[in-house]
């Protein structure tokens, strides 16, 4: 089957169009963690947003490599996240979008390349949703925190690191202020699970 007439590409623009959106979307929630004076939760996000770009890119060059005439434009129907809250909230919304990311839409999309006989995209499918997977883990790890309030706080003594100067103490919590380089408490480095 050529890809141009596949159920695939169409499933690599909405891959695309979702991946472009929560790009976005983590870009729009770094800008409110910054006015939280979280830097850290901020820098987090910002990697986050940063992978998610280059999902949506691995999709846009199969989509404009599959073909040596220009694809003008590729019609889909597809449901996108809009869902609201506050910030906390929005960490609970992304938590969800990237499980079912993880668990349906890529799987999903895995299982109609592998039909149509497009090995690579579906292994490529399967890759982004491991990653997913684990983008849904830190979200799952920060809702968690947000909700105990244990961003900068833990029942054992742990090493609370700043991420401005490197200054480190142990305790059972971080300080308000760097006594190093006086960041504020939300440049500490939240402990969390990143892979
Ligand atoms: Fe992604
Ligand atoms: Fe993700």
């Amino acid at each position: 089957m050529e890809l141009k007439k596949s159920e695939t590409i169409k499933n690599l623009a909405r891959a695309f169009a979702g991946e472009c959106q929560a790009g976005a979307r983590y870009q729009f929630l770094r800008k409110q963690a910054m006015q939280k004076q979280l830097p850290y939760v901020a820098d987090i996000l910002k990697l986050l947003a940063t992978n998610e770009m280059a999902h949506a890119k691995v999709w846009f060059d199969i989509i404009v490599g599959c073909s040596r005439k220009l694809i003008e434009n590729i019609e889909i129907t597809a449901g996108y996240p809009y869902k609201c809250g506050n910030f906390e909230q929005r960490f609970v919304n992304e938590m969800e979008n990237e499980k079912s990311e993880a668990q349906s839409i890529y799987p999903e999309f895995a299982k109609v390349a592998q039909k149509e006989g497009f090995d690579e995209i579906a292994k490529k499918f399967k890759m982004v949703a491991e990653v997913e997977k684990v983008h849904a883990k830190i979200f799952e790890q920060l809702v968690q925190k947000m909700q105990e309030d244990k961003l900068y706080s833990s029942d054992k003594s742990t090493v609370w690191v700043c991420s401005e100067c490197g200054y480190q103490h142990s305790g059972k919590e971080a300080w308000k202020v760097c006594p190093l380089c006086s960041a504020p408490q939300g440049a500490v480095k939240v402990q969390i699970e990143m892979q």
